[in-house]
């Protein structure tokens, strides 16, 4: 063993003031690791107290503080579509990354695991079905863009010998969330409170593709200690692929509502009235609000199949594939933290 593989790993996670690695601090606390969390706000209130936390904007301030003693990177810090221009995408993914990973390898550094999105992979030029990891990926928007930019930073350094690990996940949802299926949820709850007693969805059935956020956490703990994975890309994805008319049925059953298809539900103004209604009754605005009714289940992706083989060939196995179930949990959640109105 070197002295390196000795010490008691130490991890410093990125992006805790955000949905995913806030859900990752508190599972690696309780698998033993030491916690160094890091975002650019101050300290958050629920952060586990066995977590250190030192905040830092990725693009600006100096790492090397943060990084000092670090052996095991987690890194999830990025920008999304949602909240964020271009500029502001490429600044947080490529050029944060790229900083990161010069301050983190200076230290004893035995694993950097770096999030990355199966958004690089694009929809509009057709891939080889089910997507493997090892094809060219083909950007179409400019979130997609700047993860593979990220990326690109850190096969650089793979290169160079960084003992570097890349996890693709598709959209992930579950406690936490507050976008994609957070905001189908959300409608569904406006509509139900509405008094809509249908929740209407587009006639055309559109496959999805979804990943509970605890089986993402669980892959990060898995491939930070698997052997075989350092140098690699694993696409992460249930593979359950229901139709957005399945979800519907899903979303509409934790609401006592009945799926209409090919209905069109309530306009944006509408919408908007009985969100703001919900805020002032106690709601807390956490889940976004989307202007477009069920944004999630209107986009297609013609390579949206996901080949797995590459993470389950390391062992790891899905838990929450059990959609109605988990997204029924899911939606007691967000009534329990008054994210959804309680009473219905
Ligand atoms: N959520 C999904 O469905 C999904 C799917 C595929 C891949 N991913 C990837 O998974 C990662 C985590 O996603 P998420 O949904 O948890 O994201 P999120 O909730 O938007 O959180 C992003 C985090 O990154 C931090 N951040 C952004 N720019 C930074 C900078 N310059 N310096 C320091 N911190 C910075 C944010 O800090 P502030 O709080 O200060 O803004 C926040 O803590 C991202 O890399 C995302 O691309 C997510």
């Amino acid at each position: 063993m070197t002295d390196s593989q000795t010490t008691t790993p130490f991890a410093l996670v990125t992006g805790t003031t955000g949905f995913i690695a806030a859900r990752l601090v508190p599972a690696l606390i309780d698998d033993g690791w030491r916690v160094r969390a890091t975002g650019r706000r101050p300290r958050p209130d629920d952060l586990a107290d066995a977590a250190e936390y030192q905040p830092a904007d990725l693009v600006s301030d100096d790492l090397g503080g943060l990084c000092a003693g670090i052996t095991h990177v987690f890194h999830l810090a990025g920008a999304s579509s949602s909240k964020s221009t271009q500029e502001e995408m490429d600044r947080n993914n490529v050029d944060a990354t790229a900083r990161l990973l010069d301050a983190a390898g200076r230290g004893p550094l035995e694993r950097f695991l770096h999030m990355s999105s199966t958004s690089i992979y694009g929809e509009e030029k057709q891939l080889p079905i089910p997507v493997r990891e090892d094809v060219e990926p083909n950007a179409s928007r400019g979130y997609g863009k700047a993860k593979w930019g990220a990326e690109q930073e850190v096969w650089a350094r793979s290169r160079r010998g960084m003992p570097a690990v890349v996890l693709r996940p598709v959209t992930v949802y579950g406690p936490g969330a507050t976008k994609l299926l957070a905001s189908a949820i959300l409608d569904t709850a406006i509509e139900r409170a509405a008094g809509l007693p249908r929740l209407a969805v587009a006639a055309e059935p559109m496959e999805q593709r979804l990943l509970h956020v605890d089986d993402l956490i669980a892959a990060c703990l898995h491939l930070a200690r698997s052997p075989e994975a350092v140098g690699r890309a694993f696409n992460v994805v249930d593979g359950i692929y229901p139709s957005s008319h399945d979800v519907a049925e899903v979303l509409a059953d934790c609401f006592g509502m009945d799926v209409e298809v090919g209905g069109e539900g309530l306009d944006e103004d509408r919408r908007r009235t009985v969100h703001q209604h919900l805020v002032d009754q106690g709601m807390e605005p956490a889940i976004l609000f989307t202007p477009d009714r069920l944004r999630l289940m209107t986009k297609t992706n013609r390579n949206n199949r996901l080949s797995t083989e590459a993470l389950e060939s390391t062992g790891f196995r899905f838990t929450r594939t059990d959609f109605a179930a988990a997204v029924a949990d899911n939606v007691d959640w967000y009534r329990a933290k008054k994210w959804l109105p309680a009473d219905f």
